[in-house]
């Protein structure tokens, strides 16, 4: 119970960088929508200056913060505790305030499994799965994505070391494969194809061969916006089934987190709604 004159709770995202994030938008919706007075704002913290920021933010009061790119990794670093996602995945999205440490979850898997199957009323179950990237957004959707029951999940990634941490960290080899990125031609269709690099956030998608998509193949991006529209645009070209941006996962990951932090899940649909209305996927197989 908050009292009536006690300042609002302090939420915030640390990230590198957070100026464009929704989430400070997304989290002040759900506080209206639910009555519950909190502040919650975007703190721009690199890599080296993350561990002191947090540090600030503890004493200052803060009671809860999400971590972004490129920071997911190296927070799993600074909790005292972790939940199971955030332990099997190694990457950390959501801090919960905790005994004077931090408790580290991963809310990003359970709210891409949330959008695809609720929202989009998809059938994950059986799907042969490539997941594109090993960094922390990969990492934090693929211990969901197994528990969703998808079938065989293939990993590339630019940098194959990664990519054998990420299996190797998810402990399922006769299900989970590493592959290199020069594998892909050689690796046949698949029934799903989530993007989850940084690489189109700089303009460059890396190269896809569009065999890779099967007639019922849904492709998600994790990125939203600008970002998105390159992974979406190839695999609309190349005959993919569905097309879906990050948007969705990001307003789910959001209603985890606030779960977490205030023990009420807040109702989603308006606020995907009224942002989907500004970031409108306008991606043609053209
Ligand atoms: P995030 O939290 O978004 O995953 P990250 O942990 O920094 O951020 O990981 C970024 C991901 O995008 C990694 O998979 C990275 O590949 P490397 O592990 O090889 O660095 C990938 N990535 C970033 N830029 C890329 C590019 N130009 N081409 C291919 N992959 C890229």
């Amino acid at each position: 119970m908050t009292p009536i004159d006690s300042a609002p709770a302090r939420f915030a995202l640390f990230g590198h960088p957070v100026a464009q994030s929704l989430s400070p938008q997304i989290h002040a919706a759900f506080a209206r929508q639910l009555s519950i007075p909190l502040q919650y704002t975007a703190i721009d913290a690199t890599a080296e200056a993350f561990a002191d920021l947090l540090a600030r933010f503890a004493a200052q009061g803060g009671g809860g913060a999400n971590v972004t790119l490129p920071l997911k990794q190296q927070a799993t670093a600074l909790c005292g505790s972790l939940g199971d996602g955030a332990r099997r995945s190694g990457a950390v999205n959501t801090l919960v305030r905790n005994d004077g440490g931090w408790h580290g979850e991963n809310t990003d898997g359970r709210g891409l499994v949330r959008d695809l199957t609720e929202r989009h009323r998809l059938d994950l179950r059986q799907r042969r799965t490539l997941l594109i990237g090993a960094g922390g957004a990969a990492r934090g959707v693929a211990p969901a994505l197994l528990d969703a029951g998808i079938g065989d999940l293939f990993v590339v990634n630019r940098t194959p070391e990664r990519t054998d941490a990420l299996a190797d960290a998810l402990g399922e080899p006769g299900r989970v494969h590493p592959r290199y990125m020069d594998d892909l031609k050689a690796m046949g269709e698949f029934d799903l194809i989530v993007h989850a690099t940084s690489a189109t956030r700089s303009g460059s998608l890396p190269s896809l061969p569009m065999s890779l998509i099967g007639t019922r193949a849904t492709a998600v991006d994790l990125n939203y916006g600008d970002s998105a529209i390159p992974f979406l645009a190839w695999a609309r070209a190349a005959g993919a089934h569905d097309a879906i941006d990050g948007l969705g996962m990001l307003v789910e990951q959001a209603a985890e987190s606030f779960r977490l932090w205030h023990g009420r899940r807040p109702a989603t649909d308006e606020v995907y709604a009224e942002l989907r209305q500004r970031h409108a996927l306008l991606i043609t197989a053209d």
